[in-house]
């Protein structure tokens, strides 16, 4: 059974913003969804726990449907919103946190554990006691993070998790990915391309379609990105002039260096 499986997907908010989104994601995947904005990825990222319902076409989660099923799939299914102000209601920092492993039955050191370690994750956890609307929009994207790590969900969905983040918070961030590769299964959207470098696959939606799905370096192709105005990051124009593909991070951006060099200096020595 596939984490995601959407299946020609329509949904309007009066005039139509998904025409027929077709996607599928693999369990223990790290998806991207790479669009500019206005594309539908925070449309589309809605739909997986029936917070919006499709007009045509169908979605399923774990082989349930979010509409029918809303309670079995928002525990299955994290979404990290992109407005952290959707997320956070508590006065706390620590009961914004412990708000959904409570629900899930979590109490005294158990819940505690979950919280602090969640907050660890983002680097908040001296931020406990702190009131939420206190808190700056970087501060608060990276609570409602922890909010969802804490749920300890099967899906995250992360949607432009880098927006506003610092360097630091922005390591975190891919950290936190990273540590979740192949236990978990993770949705990434954004419409920076740099951000999306390390996922296994990525879909590339422009006006509410699914343009191109495939590897890191089938996607982030330069003309094809340009052509949907999306940035090209300086990384993927080196690389790709270079015709090495696209690395996923720094080592592996410097071992493709260092294959290339080697493969031009035993050139030189033949
Ligand atoms: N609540 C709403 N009511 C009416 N129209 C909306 C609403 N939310 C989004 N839209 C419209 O739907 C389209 C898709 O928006 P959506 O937020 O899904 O795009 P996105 O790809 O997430 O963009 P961004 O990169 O800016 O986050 C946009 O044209 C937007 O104006
Ligand atoms: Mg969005």
């Amino acid at each position: 059974m596939r984490a995601v499986e959407i299946r020609e997907l329509h949904f309007s908010y009066g005039s139509e913003v998904l025409k027929g989104v077709n996607l599928e994601v693999e369990r223990g995947e790290v998806f991207g969804l790479l669009g500019p904005n206005g594309a539908g990825k925070s449309t589309l990222i809605l739909h997986l726990n029936g917070i919006l319902k499709p007009r045509k076409g169908t979605v399923q989660v774990f082989g349930l449907n979010p509409v029918k099923k809303p309670r079995e799939v928002r525990k299955l299914v994290g979404i990290v919103f992109q407005d952290p102000n959707d997320q956070l209601f508590s006065p706390t920092v620590f009961e914004d946190v412990a708000f959904g492993p409570y629900n899930l039955g979590l109490r005294g050191e158990e819940l505690e554990e979950r919280v602090v370690g969640a907050l660890r994750a983002v680097g908040m956890e001296n931020y406990a006691k702190r009131e939420v609307r206190e808190l700056s929009f970087g501060e608060k994207k990276r609570v409602a993070i922890a909010t969802v790590l804490a749920m300890e969900p099967e899906l995250l969905v992360f949607d432009e998790p880098f927006a506003n983040l610092d360097f630091r918070g922005k390591a975190m961030v891919r950290k936190i990915i990273e540590s979740l590769r192949g236990e978990k299964t993770v949705i990434l959207a954004s419409h920076e391309a740099e951000y999306l470098a390390l996922c296994d696959r990525i879909a590339l939606m422009d006006g509410g379609r699914v343009i191109k799905v495939g590897p890191p370096e089938e996607v982030l192709e330069p003309g094809l990105l340009r052509e949907h105005n999306l940035d090209v990051p300086p990384m993927v124009e080196l690389f790709h002039a270079l015709g090495l593909g696209v690395p996923r991070n720094l080592e592996e951006a410097k071992a493709l260096i260092d294959k290339l060099l080697s493969a031009q200096t035993n050139s030189l020595r033949r």
